[in-house]
């Protein structure tokens, strides 16, 4: 048995080891899902060893096969890397283990999540409402479904959706799958849920979204909600706020905006115009384990008008969690979850190191290694960008010779690239067109990695093209 010391000293020495080897070698060790867990069964860790040995081979293995999210040609996701002052947090708040419900069990995270939001409420311009930290962005676009349908028809709380009448949702056709799902565990229903088409940069056509408020009004609905994007999840793209601001006056619904990824400019002097008129909105998602490198999952709803969230969560008999006290002083009542884990924490020790100015240098260069990376692509005669770079999401793809499918073979380039371990990228579409969705979102990462993973790709490029003319 190993006494507690032993068990700390070796758990350090395999976050020192993995961390002096998680910006090295390959990105992963790639194994098809069959073959891993063939490799895993074969392992055959028994239930109740009581034995440390399986624990740290079982430890090994994880840390073996992960993909390692903070290498610096790992541009898949919209999170990458992360900061050792937010891994402290991470660690500490494991280590101390409580839940964010009450004032009682998490005092000082108490008080920090309401010091930390109120510092990020006055960067979003969210002074006087109030905000919460959720599970992420998906919650968050969730929770501000459910505000706005509860602010339109307050007797929803009590009669649910009997007698309501038959209601609209308005986003962008390139918005985040979450308002989907938003839709569904809200009860209104994906049929409710318009789409509204988007320019040739990936914004919201703003003239169609009026047209189809008329129309669906027309049909006998009534508006609730128009979702704004800053930053989408493929191009990057923003939203006009400004005038969705207008249009959702004037057809009196509530005005949200996902920002999960782009919000994070507000930190930015040089990009927060991207954001303008964001202060018209009646909430904003957005997440901290994005852009600003928290671990996962970190997010916060901001909220303009005080006392929404009362209106959805402080519910049903907690006589026996929260107790009366002078002071409004437990956040369990505003929050849909009960148990909650203090990702406050992370985000606080993450602040105080950084600080605005830290958060902003980050995203500023995040925009000049998308610069470069744009520069390279123009630069390489077989590369071509595929749409408006707005932020640090940049789509482009190899061009193909006569007779050879776009999107399969640039599929195939990075499948290829995947495997061998050497970049990290993902795919997504634009319309029909299978785009390389190059993510700068690392901290750490430099011009030099943004040039190897561009040397990668025209290599891997190369090869499957000599591939496939070998295979004709
Ligand atoms: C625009 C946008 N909204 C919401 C989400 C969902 O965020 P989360 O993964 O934190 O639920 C994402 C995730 O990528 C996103 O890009």
């Amino acid at each position: 048995m190993h006494s507690e010391n032993a068990l700390f000293s070796k758990l350090t020495s395999i976050m020192q080891a993995y961390n002096a080897e998680k910006t090295h070698g390959s990105v992963v060790n790639y194994r098809n899902y069959s073959a891993l867990k063939t490799e895993l069964a074969a392992m055959q860790l028994d239930e109740g060893t009581q034995s440390w040995d399986s624990i740290w081979k079982s430890v090994e293995t994880y840390l073996h096969y992960s993909v390692k999210t903070a290498h610096p040609q790992y541009f898949n996701q919209l999170w990458a890397g992360q900061s050792n002052a937010a891994l402290v947090g991470s660690v500490i708040e494991v280590l101390a283990n409580t839940s964010m419900y009450t004032y009682e069990v998490a005092p000082v995270a108490t008080l920090i999540e309401n010091e930390v939001l109120s510092r990020f409420r006055s960067v979003f311009g969210f002074n006087d409402g109030e905000a919460q930290i959720t599970t992420g962005g998906s919650n968050s676009n969730y929770v501000a479904l459910l505000l706005a349908l509860h602010k339109k028809f307050p007797l929803l709380k009590n009669e649910g959706l009997h007698g309501l009448p038959r209601v609209s949702v308005f986003v962008s056709e390139e918005a985040h799958y979450s308002m989907d799902k938003a839709m569904v565990m809200s009860g209104i229903g994906l049929n409710s849920l318009v789409k509204v088409p988007v320019d040739e940069t990936g914004a919201m056509r703003t003239g169609e979204l009026e047209r189809l408020i008329q129309l669906s009004k027309d049909e006998g609905c009534i508006p609730v909600s128009i979702i704004g994007t800053a930053g989408t999840t493929v191009r990057g793209a923003f939203d006009d706020f400004q005038r969705i601001s207008s249009t959702a006056q004037a057809h009196d619904c509530w005005f949200h905006i996902d920002g999960a990824w782009g919000g994070a400019v507000a930190f930015s002097k040089q990009e927060k115009r991207l954001l303008s008129g964001s202060n018209l909105a009646d909430s904003l998602s957005w997440d901290a384990h994005k852009m600003l490198g928290v671990p996962l999952m970190c997010g916060v709803l901001f909220v303009r008008e005080s006392g929404s969230f009362d209106r959805v969560c402080n519910l049903g008999d907690t006589s026996y969690i929260f107790h009366e006290s002078a002071e409004r002083q437990d956040l369990g009542p505003y929050s849909l979850q009960c148990g909650r884990r203090v990702d406050a924490l992370k985000m606080w020790l993450e602040y105080i190191f950084y600080g605005n100015e830290g958060f902003e240098n980050r995203i500023d260069n995040f925009i000049k290694l998308s610069k470069h990376a744009e520069l390279r692509i123009h630069n390489e005669p077989t590369l071509e960008l595929q749409t408006t770079r707005w932020i640090n999401n940049i789509c482009f793809r190899s061009i193909v010779g006569d007779g050879v499918d776009s999107n399969t073979f640039n599929k195939q380039v990075r499948q290829s690239l995947y495997e061998s371990g050497e970049s990290l990228v993902n795919i997504a579409y634009i319309q029909d067109d299978l785009t390389i969705r190059l993510i700068i979102t690392n901290k750490d990462v430099t011009e030099q990695d943004i040039d190897t993973f561009f040397d990668n790709w025209l290599q891997t490029a190369s090869k499957v093209a000599k591939e496939l003319t070998q295979c004709v």
